[in-house]
């Protein structure tokens, strides 16, 4: 199905794009690096014998900030807005023109280089989403230190695993964040963080929110405002340090198949190549305009979309602190829209069911003059096509779901405006981005017909702006990707392509799940769960939510001779995870069981478990011990109300499936 709105769209200049990508990618990359300020051009736009899979750019020197920020102010954008801050949570709006920027990330510059940072140093920046924030993160690739953000939403433990991973000499950090019903206490969860980590920075610097204030450690913590004082005060300021292109901007920690936490890399010179292209390309904006992605500094979306692309570009990019319900209502979006005339809006699916659930009809939409949007973008998970239609319905503009991952940095698949809009087909994302050849993999690693499920593979080399390798993990890199598939990169998602090239990705092939937009590990919390000296033996499966996309629900068998209530380890249970994981894991429900389904070999059935769970058709596994389990699970879920009781199938005769 496609929709009529884009039917009579002009041809897309999609096929001869693509076409010119894959016959002489060289060629193709060379061009669109142009669009860079290089100090020293690249001696070799690919270099296939660096690396794990070869390198983009080899030799050239540049740098993130001064495309970002002083070149556009040479080019007289200085009194342009970077940065439009809005903040429902705190009352709060504030323009950061990109003059303001360069003054700002030439001080925070100086001030870290006083703190002992140099080129390649990491830097932990642990804040909410605040200019200082975005500021930090471009003085940081001023200087040539390697940021590593970490999402406010994440437990101490979390964010004490990214600091012995990264080993920063600074940590950026606010006092605090403002969620709609809360103050997020950021000071505290870090001097935890420091005090569970092995790795000690030698400095902190804390930007004291109004909100709720933080106490200082003498001798580690220094107050944002004061060192910025003296800086700004002494006339300090830092140029842009000549970094290669294949040199590390970033470490965006994004969650594996265990609860260790996989340092995505990112490079200088093809990441910035990529979101140029991306930004006119793909998202059909152009320099000057208005680009408001709704995410969070500490996702790759906010990375890549708030921060890198819009500025790499010149646009202006709006930094929304807040949530698309309840900062106030359901018009919140709407409201940003009309005041900052933003042209295009990036958000994720979750983000629009809370709105349809709470103005099903759009009245809100109504009051608000939305003629400077064209385009809605959305991506992190499936965007179901309920939530696609009916957006597009109600805003009038194409909805345009596009697929990419942490790894990739920028979207695999999508549907290029800026060539020239192509048919919309809701539940797909789309079609392949230029460097992305896809292929559908069987179980063997042979590609299936057009409709066939299975498993999602890029050939190598992967386009540049994508993870050359994890930090200081090159053989997990290697193992977790490049092995299974050989030739290729395993995206780790399943799904399928039509007769037309469109790619549709049904979820994932490992134990990752998306809740909200937030990629999380089952395994992650698994460890936590059995870590509760009451728990024998777990199981977390990602059930169906109708907001959420996907909430984990825990499976737990508890150790023989124990007395205490259920109930109560229950909630100990969902307390843990909270406090391990944080917030973000949305772990509410916890099911106390008397044993968990397996095959004869002992494998937890999970995948069978979330079948039931989400009332889906499943099969009796042949290789199952017990088929009774499967019953027992089907009849807990549905006294707990996770499930419809007519959905419930009996588990009666096995089949091969
Ligand atoms: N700092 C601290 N805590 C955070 C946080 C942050 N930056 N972001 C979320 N949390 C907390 C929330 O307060 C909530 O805590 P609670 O359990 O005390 O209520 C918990 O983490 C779960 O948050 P979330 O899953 O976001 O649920 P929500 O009910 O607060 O909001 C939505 C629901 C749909 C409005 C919200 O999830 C949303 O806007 N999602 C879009 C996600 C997105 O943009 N993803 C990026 C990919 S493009
Ligand atoms: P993250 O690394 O947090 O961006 O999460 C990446 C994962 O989110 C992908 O591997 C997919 O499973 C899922 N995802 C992202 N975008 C989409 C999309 N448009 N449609 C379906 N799944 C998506």
């Amino acid at each position: 199905m496609t929709t009529s709105a884009t039917a009579a769209a002009p041809a897309s200049g999609y096929g001869a794009v693509q076409a010119a990508a894959i016959d002489d990618p060289e060629r193709f990359w060379s061009q669109a690096a142009k669009a860079i300020d290089w100090i020293a051009p690249p001696r070799q736009v690919f270099d296939p014998g660096l690396g794990a899979y070869g390198r983009w750019f080899v030799g050239g020197l540049t740098n993130v900030c001064h495309n970002a920020v002083d070149r556009h102010v040479d080019a007289g954008r200085g009194p342009q807005p970077a940065i439009l801050y809005d903040s429902p949570v705190t009352g709060s709006q504030r323009t950061v023109t990109y003059a303001e920027m360069l003054a700002e990330t030439r001080t925070l510059g100086a001030m870290l280089r006083d703190l002992g940072v140099e080129k390649g140093d990491r830097v932990v920046i642990y804040m909410p989403m605040v200019p200082e924030a975005v500021i930090a993160m471009l003085a940081c690739a001023r200087i040539g230190a390697v940021h590593s953000v970490v999402f406010g939403g994440f437990a101490a433990a979390e964010l004490a695993s990214r600091i012995d991973d990264a080993r920063p000499k600074v940590v950026l950090a606010a006092s605090c964040g403002v969620e709609p019903s809360r103050f997020v206490p950021y000071k505290p969860l870090l001097d935890r963080a420091l005090a569970m980590a092995r790795h000690k920075p030698d400095a902190c610097v804390i930007l004291q929110r109004p909100q709720m204030e933080a106490q200082l450690v003498a001798g580690r913590d220094h107050d944002w405002a004061t060192l910025r004082e003296k800086a700004a005060a002494g006339g300090r300021g830092v140029d842009c340090a000549p970094m290669g292109a294949t040199d590390p901007l970033y470490i965006l920690y994004t969650s594996g198949t265990t609860g260790k936490p996989k340092g995505v890399v990112r490079d200088t010179g093809g990441y910035m190549v990529a979101l140029r292209w991306s930004m006119e390309g793909l998202y059909g904006v152009k320099p000057g305009e208005v680009f408001w992605s709704a995410s969070d500094i500490g996702w790759v979306v906010g990375h890549s979309y708030i921060v890198y692309a819009p500025l790499i570009t010149g646009c202006t990019s709006v930094l929304y602190e807040g949530k698309p319900v309840g900062t106030p209502d359901a018009g919140a979006f709407w409201r940003v829209i009309e005041d900052y005339k933003v042209s295009a809006l990036f958000t994720a699916p979750t983000a629009l069911r809370a709105i349809k659930k709470e103005d099903p009809n759009g009245r809100l939409i109504g009051g608000y003059d939305l003629s400077s949007l064209r385009t809605l973008f959305l991506a992190g998970e499936r965007a179901d096509p309920d939530t696609v239609l009916w957006a597009g319905d109600k805003l009038g503009v194409p909805v345009i779901d596009h697929w990419w991952q942490t790894e990739t940095g920028w979207a695999i698949a999508g549907n290029p405006v800026g060539l020239g809009l192509m048919p919309v087909k809701p539940g797909s994302t789309g079609v392949p981005m230029p460097g992305y050849q896809i292929d559908i993999l069987d179980e063997g690693g042979h590609p299936v017909a057009d409709g066939k499920m299975g498993s999602i593979a890029i050939k190598l080399p992967l386009p540049p702006g994508c993870l050359p390798t994890l930090w200081r993990q090159e053989e997990r890199f290697v193992e977790s990707y490049l092995t299974e598939f050989p030739g290729y990169y395993k995206t780790a998602d399943a799904g399928f392509r039509d007769a037309d090239g469109y790619l549709f990705i049904m979820g994932r092939t490992d134990d990752i799940i998306n809740v909200a937009g937030h990629r999380l590990s089952t395994g992650g919390m698994e460890e936590v769960l059995a870590g509760h000296p009451d728990v024998a033996e777990c199981a977390v499966i990602g059930m169906h939510d109708e907001l959420k996309g996907e909430v984990p629900c825990g499976f737990v068998v508890l150790k023989s001779g124990v007395e205490r209530s259920p109930a109560a380890i229950e909630a100990e249970i969902v307390a843990l995870v909270r406090e391990r994981i944080g917030p973000v894991a949305a772990f509410r429900i916890a099911i106390t069981v008397a044993r968990l389904p397996k095959t004869r070999s002992g494998k937890i059935l999970r995948g069978t478990m979330k079948k039931i769970a989400d009332a889906a058709p499943w099969n009796m596994p042949a290789t199952i011990d017990d088929p009774a389990v499967l019953d027992e699970i089907a009849t807990v879920l549905k006294q707990r109300g996770h499930v419809k009781p007519s959905n419930v199938k009996p588990a009666t005769k096995p089949s091969a499936a």
